[in-house]
């Protein structure tokens, strides 16, 4: 079985993708790391992310880098949000995912593309959104735990600046499509938000045509 989560910054999507893996026994790729790492290495050899081939230059690294701790700084989210907008740096990530998509046994996926272009084919797709003063408050204390100072006004600014880039690029935009099944965590509790995310698995299983 293949699920797909798809949906915007600090939506919650992550932890549904990690918790619907677990209970379904399924290995799951969190595909932000991918493009976090050519963000990573766009700015460790001082490239321009806002130019594709050197973007490109960077978009080779091996599975160990994906274990950074420096991915998950928000500076490398928002260089991830220009690198990944390259339609090269999409196509070169692609077979890498769609390995992973098709592996016996299935998997579960989440990213801004994975029902639209990695996994069209999957048997669940899920789009996990939230307001953006909710994703904010959540990426704020997430940021704040790991010692940063930043200000919930900029973590707001960054995270609309973000969607507007992900949601109006050209190739592969963050799109709710007809065939996924829309989560609003807004006000649901993590617990509550992956029960939720469960039933709605389990519904399109059950609906799925013979
Ligand atoms: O965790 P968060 O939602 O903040 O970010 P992420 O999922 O790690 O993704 C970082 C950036 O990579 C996003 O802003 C997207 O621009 C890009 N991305 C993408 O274009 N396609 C994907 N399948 C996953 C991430």
């Amino acid at each position: 079985m293949i699920i797909a989560v798809d949906g915007p910054a600090a939506s919650g999507k992550g932890t549904i993708a990690r918790a619907l893996a677990k209970h379904y026994g399924l290995p799951h790729l969190d595909t932000g790391l991918l493009y976090r790492a050519v963000a990573l290495n766009v700015l460790r050899h001082e490239l321009d992310p806002a130019i594709e081939a050197d973007c490109m230059a960077a978009s080779d690294f091996d599975d160990a880098m994906l274990n950074a701790a420096e991915l998950r700084d928000d500076e490398i989210g928002q260089t991830a949000s220009i690198v990944s907008a390259h339609p090269l740096v999409r196509a070169a990530l692609l077979q890498r995912q769609r390995r992973f998509a098709n592996q016996p046994g299935g998997a579960v996926l989440d990213g801004r593309d994975i029902a639209t272009v990695v996994a069209p084919h999957a048997d669940a797709k899920l789009f996990v959104q939230a307001t953006p003063n909710v994703r904010a408050k959540r990426r704020h204390n997430e940021l704040r735990a790991q010692g940063s100072g930043v200000s919930l006004d900029k973590v707001l600014a960054d995270i609309r600046v973000r969607d507007q880039r992900d949601t109006h690029r050209a190739a592969a935009p963050l799109t709710l499509t007809n065939d996924a099944a829309l989560l609003d965590t807004s006000f649901l509790s993590i617990d509550s938000a992956i029960q939720r995310a469960i039933a709605l698995v389990e519904q399109r299983i059950a609906n799925a045509p013979a």
